[in-house]
């Protein structure tokens, strides 16, 4: 179980790339189960690598699909950075 992304896309990031085998499995048997993808949220999109993959894959023609990030990292990453920041500079 693979997928290939169209070249069009640059990315600098293959975060996603080891989920891949394991979304496809999971959402063919949420799909086989009857469930439907026509209104989703994804949190933290950064390039949009995972975005592309559910486009194409997981979404229900016509979907609503809404995506967000802070493109700032997660609380917890900038109070490492500020923990980090404090040590180096006490
Ligand atoms: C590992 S990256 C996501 C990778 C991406 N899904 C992909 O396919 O390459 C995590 C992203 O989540 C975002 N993020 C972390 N906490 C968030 C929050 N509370 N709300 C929105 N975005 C968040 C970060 O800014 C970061 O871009």
């Amino acid at each position: 179980m693979s997928y290939t992304y169209d070249e069009k896309y640059k990315f600098t990031e293959t975060w996603f790339d080891p989920m891949i085998p394991n979304w496809i499995s999971l959402f063919d048997t949420l799909k086989k189960n009857g469930s439907t993808f026509n209104n989703v949220l994804e949190i933290g999109c950064f390039e949009g690598r995972a975005t592309v993959f559910t486009c194409d894959n997981i979404l229900d023609s016509g979907s609503k699909y809404t995506i967000v990030d802070t493109f700032g990292g997660s609380l917890k990453e900038a109070e490492e950075m500020l923990l980090k920041t404090f040590k180096e500079t006490s």
